[in-house]
């Protein structure tokens, strides 16, 4: 028998009137006393996400993190409009719920409760055992068998325990598995061997019955030697009776790069009778990303959605963060970012009108910033960029072109990539101020070394002679980073 647990949430905190969704950012905000002044929700010709999610049964989330949610009302407008599942980001990880042996710290974690469910969102608890993250009181802590796996039951005893019956999935061991199949050398499984992960799953389930108990890695989305390994272990585990609920297919990803099998690996795991889930879904892009790059973005996007959705057991599809801005993956691989549906603007890019249109609804996020997904619509009239064009002297085989780029976005750029077609057949002969490149009518304006930095509000110009066969008709359409720019 096991003692009643001290620092438990006792009697339920959360029975206050749910706000209106999207007003809840706000409401958030509100009563944590930070600055509230929330933009209206990029306007969306179309139900959010979320709506047609749950007209069918499925469930889209986001990770969020405690901070942004608190401090960014923008953030956590969309995290409540348009996701109906959420993961803290970082919250439930050890460091940050028991970051000195026994000293439990779950500020950030209940803050990440509240929100999620003032939202209405199921939660994926994120995580109870893993190497990462892992406070080096663990990590470094000399313990015997047996007391690391007190200290294992103890810090899922607490966590696991703190949020009983509110959470629908806990990634109870995560990334277990090296790229070749192989036991990741971490302290559990060192210390304990193998059954760290069975004990792990049971001691979960103790913690908290309703809870179903996943595991949850990368690169284990295609069929490969590290998901044969997962595929086995559970298998054995079922086999042996241990509670298992699911797999998390993280889904880090690379731009272009969705593994053919992907379809294939969810159906396999399903047919153990466990349930999938894309977890942590992001493509990544080298920067500074093209328009092209997106919408090959949005295509990865569509796909992985695609092979979930025909799969019966694949229940979620989680996306690792909200708007580009505050992705890890920037941090994380170098030169890589824009991973995600909102940009830095909180703009929704291509890669969400392709989620919406996989969830039924008509893919009309934007994609072209304005707002109704017809991506032939002329340019928006405001946007997170501004364009001055100018034929600054022209003569009769060629002239020379100005452009002034303004950066209306609220965050600075840090890279920046302008694209525009040419109408009536000019050629870039060469430029300056900017990395120039044509292909076809399609010209490219990469920054150079010294001006890739533009602050919010602030302008870069660059300037180009080309010739031209007679006809010298502006561009109409600029675009930077992929978001359209206004013309003026
Ligand atoms: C990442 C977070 O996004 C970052 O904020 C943090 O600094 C490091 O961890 N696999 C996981 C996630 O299971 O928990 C990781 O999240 C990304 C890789």
């Amino acid at each position: 028998m096991r003692l009643a647990r001290s620092g438990g949430r006792g009697t339920p905190r959360r029975h206050r009137a749910t706000p209106a969704r999207r007003a809840a950012g706000a409401a958030f905000a509100a009563l944590l006393g930070a600055a509230v002044l929330v933009p209206a929700a990029p306007a969306a010709a179309d139900a959010p996400l979320r709506d047609h999610a749950d007209q069918m049964g499925f469930e889209i989330g986001a990770a969020l993190a405690a901070n942004h949610l608190q401090n960014d009302s923008q953030y956590a407008d969309l995290a409540a409009t348009e996701f109906n599942a959420a993961t803290p980001e970082n919250a439930m990880k050890w460091e940050s719920t028991e970051p000195s042996r026994n000293q439990f710290d779950f500020g950030s974690a209940d803050a990440f409760m509240d929100f999620a469910q003032a939202n209405n969102q199921k939660v994926r608890g994120h995580t109870l055992v893993w190497h990462n993250q892992l406070p080096s009181w663990v990590e470094n802590g000399n313990f015997s068998e047996s007391e690391l796996r007190s200290v294992m039951e103890n810090h899922i005893d607490r966590v696991a325990g703190r949020y009983a019956g509110e959470i629908a999935y806990w990634d109870v061991a995560n990334e277990i598995f090296l790229g070749d199949g192989s036991w990741r050398d971490s302290v559990f499984y060192r210390t304990l061997g193998p059954d760290f992960v069975a004990d792990a799953l049971r001691m979960t389930a103790e913690a908290d019955p309703n809870a179903e108990l996943w595991l949850n890695d990368y690169s284990i989305d295609g069929v490969n030697a590290k998901s044969d390994a997962y595929y086995n272990l559970i298998r054995d585990l079922i086999a042996q009776g241990v509670p298992i609920d699911g797999i998390g297919l993280q889904a880090h990803l690379i731009n272009g790069q969705v593994p053919g099998s992907l379809q294939q690996n969810i159906q396999r795991f399903a047919d153990l009778g466990i349930k999938v889930a894309i977890t942590e879904l992001d493509v990544r892009i080298e920067m500074p990303a093209s328009q092209s790059e997106l919408e090959q973005q949005a295509r990865d996007y569509r796909s992985v959605m695609d092979a979930c959705q025909a799969v019966d057991g694949c229940v979620a599809v989680t996306v690792w963060g909200v708007s580009d801005q505050y992705s890890w993956v920037p941090d994380t691989f170098e030169g890589q970012g824009a991973p995600l549906l909102f940009n830095d603007s909180y703009q929704p890019k291509p890669a969400y009108d392709a989620v919406h249109e996989a969830l039924g609804g008509t893919g009309d996020g934007d994609g072209d910033g304005d707002g109704d997904g017809d991506d032939d619509d002329p340019p928006p009239t405001s946007g997170p960029c501004a364009v001055d064009y100018s034929a600054a002297n022209e003569w009769s085989t060629g002239f020379t072109g100005q452009i002034t780029v303004t950066n209306n976005g609220d965050t600075a750029l840090d890279g920046w990539s302008l694209e525009f077609d040419f109408p009536s057949g000019q050629q870039i002969t060469n430029g300056w101020n900017a990395e120039w490149s044509q292909s076809g009518s399609t010209v490219t304006a990469t920054n150079t070394g010294w001006n890739g930095a533009v602050p919010a509000g602030g302008s870069v110009t660059v300037g180009f002679n080309a010739s031209h066969d007679g006809g010298n008709a502006e561009p109409e359409a600029f675009t930077l980073n992929g978001q359209s720019c206004s013309v003026s």
